[in-house]
């Protein structure tokens, strides 16, 4: 077409009228946003006829540009116009669709607390009934409390980098704890003596993840510090803790091993609470849950040694103490036959309901 048939008053007419229709029957925002380009775009009518004023005669310029104007502002006002309309209609269809009825009872369980910290406190509590005290540390560590005041020497090789994850920069002295007994040195630091304290927490080593390692675990410490303690009142507190956890009539049993803050050092064995240790006898059918051996690993534990009490201001010639440090994963999982330590770590909703209740 040429300029002066696209900028005829019928022409720009019908320009507008076709817009204002298209406007008027779009449906949708985006139904809108089409016509738009149809209709107001580059390739519109209304487009061609401003872009061809250029070509007109001097003196039919001003005339046809006034026309023009007045076509795309009555256009563009219908454009906005229907816009305001599409959105409102847009805005009140997603507060309904979107309503919440906050009343509603809930159809699906919320939830459970995790089974490490339900078991945590079973521990906890079996203590705090005795009178002791629960007690925390940070698990962002200085090494002095971690390995040094805790009579690690120190070429111990717990110091090196494939057991511990040491904190940024290599000379910040911070460790992730590698065991919760640290806590067993701010406890005597913090408080006057006899010291009872039992402290659950996490504990981080430099372990690759496998379905019975964790970079990350659970622990239990205990730690009782008075004049007269010995061994004999570890076993007794270790018998009652079996027994509290896993029913009457479990034995536990103290095989010698070495840490360097406890001096005599052992390695608690707990019997076996599903063969009660009788798959360990000739003939007997095997046992899973402890390869037959009719005893489970269960922690660490020994004297606190003169060594550790020093480096806390206590004094050794006056004072003894036991303490002892079990794994919670571990009870967990021989408790509940869990085979995969990961369970404990993906926050899998299913794994905490089933077992976050009870422990
Ligand atoms: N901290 C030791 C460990 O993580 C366990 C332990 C605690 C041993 C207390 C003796 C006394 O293996």
């Amino acid at each position: 077409m040429s300029a002066p048939d696209l900028l005829s008053p019928s022409a720009l007419e019908q320009a507008r009228d076709t817009a204002l229709a298209a406007f008027a029957a779009a449906g949708s925002l985006e139904e809108l946003a089409a016509a738009r380009t149809t209709c107001l775009g580059d390739r519109s009518p209304v487009a061609q006829a401003r872009r061809s004023i250029g070509s007109l005669p001097g003196t039919e310029k001003a005339d046809a540009g006034k026309r023009v104007n007045v076509v795309l502002q009555a256009v563009t006002a219908a454009f906005e116009a229907r816009r305001g309309e599409l959105e409102q209609e847009r805005d009140a269809r997603v507060l309904v669709e979107e309503t919440v009825d906050v009343t509603v009872l809930p159809t699906r369980p919320v939830g459970a607390r995790h089974p490490l910290t339900t078991i945590a406190e079973r521990v906890a509590d079996v203590f705090v009934a005795m009178g002791w005290e629960v007690a925390e540390g940070p698990e962002l560590e200085h090494e002095w409390f971690n390995f040094d005041a805790l009579n690690f020497g120190g070429d111990h090789p717990a110091r090196e980098l494939q057991d511990t994850l040491f904190v940024e920069p290599a000379d910040s002295g911070l460790v992730l704890r590698t065991h919760t007994s640290p806590v067993q040195v701010r406890s005597l630091l913090d408080r006057e003596l006899p010291v009872h304290v039992v402290c659950p927490g996490r504990v981080y080593r430099a372990d690759a993840l496998d379905a019975t390692h964790s970079p990350v675990f659970a622990q239990v410490e205990g730690l009782c510090v008075d004049e007269g303690i010995t061994m004999a009142h570890l076993r007794g507190t270790l018998d009652h803790l079996a027994t509290a956890m896993f029913g009457p009539g479990l034995r536990t049993r103290l095989r010698p091993n070495y840490f360097p803050f406890t001096e005599p050092s052992g390695e608690v064995d707990l019997q076996c609470f599903s063969c009660r240790g009788a798959s360990a006898e000739p003939g007997a059918p095997a046992c899973r849950v402890c390869n037959s051996e009719g005893w489970i690993e269960w922690g660490g534990c020994g004297m606190v040694h003169p060594a550790v009490l020093r480096a806390c201001g206590v004094d050794p010639e006056r004072y003894t103490g036991f303490a002892f440090g079990m794994g919670l994963d571990r009870t967990l999982m021989f408790r509940h036959g869990i085979t995969d330590i990961r369970d404990f770590y993906e926050g899998d909703q299913r794994f905490t309901l089933a077992l976050g209740t009870e422990a």
